[in-house]
Formats: structure tokens, sequence, C-alpha cells
């Protein structure tokens, strides 16, 4: 995702009252950073500019969102964009590679949503359902692992139904048309695009 630099990307960040300054040291401990320690959490990795995960949050009071990007000037723009602070949720700016040293267990599902495709092969390893970061996710993860999955990308869609099998995962739902079919569905904003396009959305639900 290319954006133009925001001038105060800092300042937004560092006054954003929702966004976890210094996440390791949260780690085994993030449901104390929610005003209901019981929910379960939920981590979106690749938010971009974050209307799924603010919609998510403001529609399931119940569950605990956090939401992950990686590029400053990206996230400045999310948190922009989000009219207030939700008590359910919290953001994270950094690089996926970093999860395993911020959580502990602790995690019921991830989102990966329109997440980059990575089409070449020597860049495998950056896609975010190649084995390396399967591994990462088995550090997070409560009790089952929970991923869903959405992409546009077919190369990207096919490459993770056999990643994530290889890995021991089952699908729960698979979907090549998500519009046409009856899942509960928030979409993202690369969604909104590409649906517009006439673009069919493909869905997984893996659990292992
Ligand atoms: C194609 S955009 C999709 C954004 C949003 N999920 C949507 O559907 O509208 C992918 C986003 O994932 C972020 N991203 C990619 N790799 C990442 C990583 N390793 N860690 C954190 N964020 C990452 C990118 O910076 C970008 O904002």
């Amino acid at each position: 995702m290319r954006l133009r630099n925001l001038k105060n990307n800092s300042e937004i960040i560092n006054n954003c009252p929702f966004l976890v300054k210094s996440p390791d040291a949260f780690i085994g401990k993030w449901k104390d950073n929610f005003v209901n320690s019981k929910n379960p959490i939920h981590l979106e990795i690749g938010m971009g500019k974050g209307k799924f995960i603010y919609e998510m949050a403001l529609n399931n009071p119940d569950i605990n969102f956090i939401g992950l990007e990686k590029f400053d000037n990206v996230i400045a723009r999310a948190i922009k964009k989000m009219p207030q602070m939700l008590p359910n949720l919290l953001l994270l700016n950094t690089d996926a590679v970093n999860l395993s040293s911020i959580f502990d267990h602790e995690i019921d599902v991830i989102y990966l949503n329109f997440s980059d495709p990575w089409p070449k092969k020597r860049h495998e390893n950056r896609r975010l359902t190649s084995r390396p970061f399967l591994e990462i996710y088995d550090h997070l993860f409560k009790d089952k692992n929970i991923i869903i999955q959405k992409t546009d990308n077919i190369g990207l869609f096919a490459y993770s139904l056999k990643s994530l099998s290889l890995y021991g995962y089952q699908f729960e739902e698979v979907s090549l048309d998500l519009a046409s079919s009856d899942i509960p569905n928030i979409m993202t904003e690369y969604e909104e695009k590409f649906t517009s396009e006439g673009v069919k959305i493909n869905y997984l639900y893996a659990i292992k």
C-alpha cells in the first residue's frame, strides 16, 4: 500500500491513546489491557487504513481486537480515520515478524485481509501464510489456531490453502465468491474497491 507521507505521522502515532507503544512489555498480559479482560482477543495482521478492525470492534463488543500495521504513514491514516476510541480496540505499529516477542498464547483468531501476495518464489517467506509465519502464529494462539483469510489474489489463495493444509490446518469454510455466500462479512478498504470492480473475493476459515 503506497501512501503519501503525512508530515506529522510520528505526532499522530505518539499521541494516539489506543496505539500500544512498547508492545513487548505486555507479553503474556494482553487481556489486562482491555476493559473486559475475559473476552477473546482477535488480531488483524496488515490492517491498512483500519476500516475492518474498527467496524469489527464496534459491532462485536464482546471481543477484544488488535490491529497491526507495519508502516507509520498507513497506521497514521488509520488513526485519523477512526472517529473515536473504542474500549475493545488497540493498535500496534510493527512488523508481523516481531509477533512472537509480543504475544504468548493469548490470541483466539488471526485475520489476514488482502495480504501482499509476493508472487515471486524468492519472496515466498514474506507471504503471511508461509511456513515461517505459521510457526510464529503457533506462539500467539491460546487454544485452537484459527486463521481467517480474504483475498482477491487467486495465486496467494491457492498457496495459502496448500501451506495451511501441509502445516496441519483444516478448513471449516472455503469460498471463491464471498459476496454470494452466506458468510457474515465486514468489508475492508481493498475489498470495497475490488468488489466495486466486479472482482470475486476468496475466503477461508482454517483451524488447527
Ligand atoms: C494490500 S494492503 C491491505 C490492507 C487492508 N487489510 C485491506 O484489506 O484494505 C496490505 C497491508 O498489510 C501491511 N503488511 C504487509 N506485510 C506486513 C507485515 N509483515 N506486518 C505488518 N503489516 C504488514 C501493509 O503495510 C499493507 O498496509
